[in-house]
């Protein structure tokens, strides 16, 4: 069995962000949400991964290389543009040849991996099986309709008018069958070539097509709310450790990270929360939930439910909170401007400010 991981797209929802840094790449609790998918195929015992690939490949190749890192063999296939899931799919049929494959969205987030599932398709071998989570708003995801025994009965994508509240999680299973049906699908409404069109065509044709309701956590983190939500989770979980350097005036609570080569100097740092390696904290207080990575700078401020990337700094800021902070971001104080603010902003940024 293969796996196919699709790590293309433009992840608009997460802009400014998505301009230099693939969205699968976003970290919580400072790893690649990627990262967390490519450990849950690799424990399911799959060692060949295509990876599909868009704009923002140059990021994910030099964060992904070979694979080995993950005990897994890497190949890239390129995405002319996402033109949608099932292109994913029709893009690597001659990588994928006629093995099974699990289909894996790069930015999807689930807790307990995927391994009795895996499992549990080697044993059957139904045509296509996919899992489905009970949601709030079905309108955002592939719904599924199920008939009184479970059995699914049809798949739409992004209804207006859902028919259930089960939306189709990011991880499908396929034989060799579901090439046929993705070669004679026909771009979608939104002018994407829809997985759940060719799942649902399958159906048509009477192939065996499964469903299972996933036990544990999921969550698309194709929003900042959703990302902030799945770092909440993740660092739930952490176990405390310090690996860098904490002054005698500093005071670490609960479950908290200090990776090596960080510096804490008069500083509160309240768990969960993980500070990255060679980042330095001083007159501040961080925390809970928060995710500092390497090598950035936070001075006396005051940081909680957030992600900040590589080498960002922090000077003077008070009360920030639920953000979202790129790689190399400087937020500083205005001294001497009292009452405005001066920004100098990429595209699509997003900013709230307290007036
Ligand atoms: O997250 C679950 C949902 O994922 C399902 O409920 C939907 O049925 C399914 O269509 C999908 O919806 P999204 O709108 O969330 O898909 P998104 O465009 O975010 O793409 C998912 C991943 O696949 C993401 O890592 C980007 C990648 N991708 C996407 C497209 C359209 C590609 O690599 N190539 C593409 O052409």
């Amino acid at each position: 069995m293969k796996a196919l991981v699709l790590a293309g797209g433009s992840g608009t929802r997460l802009r400014p962000i998505t301009h230099t840094l693939a969205k699968q790449l976003v970290p919580v609790a400072n790893k690649p949400v990627l990262f967390y998918g490519l450990e849950a195929i690799a424990a399911a015992g799959i060692e060949e991964v295509g990876v599909v690939v868009g704009a923002t490949h140059a990021s994910i190749t030099e964060a992904v290389g070979d694979g080995s890192a993950f005990g897994l063999r890497i190949t890239y296939l390129p995405q002319s543009s996402p033109l949608g899931l099932a292109h994913g799919v029709l893009i690597a049929r001659e990588y994928l040849g006629d093995d099974d494959f699990v289909m894996y969205l790069g930015d999807n987030f689930i807790v307990g991996g995927i391994t009795g599932l895996v499992d549990g398709f080697r044993r059957d071998r139904p045509d296509a099986h996919i899992m489905l989570t009970r949601v709030s708003d079905p309108r955002q995801f592939g719904v599924a309709e199920l008939d009184a025994r479970g059995r699914v009965v049809d798949l739409v994508e992004k209804p207006q008018e859902p028919k259930s509240d089960l939306a189709l999680v990011g991880v499908y299973l396929f034989s060799a069958a579901v090439h046929d049906a993705v070669a004679r699908l026909t771009p979608s409404r939104r002018g994407e070539l829809e997985i759940t069109d060719a799942i649902r065509s399958m159906l048509r044709s009477g192939l065996k097509v499964r469903s299972s309701l996933v036990s544990g956590y999921w969550k698309d983190t194709g929003s900042v709310a959703d990302m902030l939500e799945v770092n909440r989770l993740v660092l739930e979980s952490v176990e405390a450790r310090f690996d860098g350097t904490v002054d005698e005036h500093s005071e670490l609570i609960g479950p908290v990270v200090v990776s090596h080569g960080a510096v804490i100097e008069r500083s509160r740092i309240v768990g969960p929360a993980v500070i990255g390696q060679d980042a330095h904290v001083l007159d501040s207080i961080i925390g809970p939930n928060t995710s500092i990575a390497d090598k950035c700078r936070v001075f006396g401020s005051e940081i909680q439910h957030s992600i900040i990337l590589p080498r960002a700094s922090l000077e003077g800021v008070r009360c920030v909170e639920s953000s979202l902070i790129g790689q190399d971001v400087a937020v500083t104080a205005a001294p001497g401007v009292r009452g405005t603010h001066r920004l100098v902003l990429g595209d699509h940024s997003k900013v709230r400010i307290d007036v």
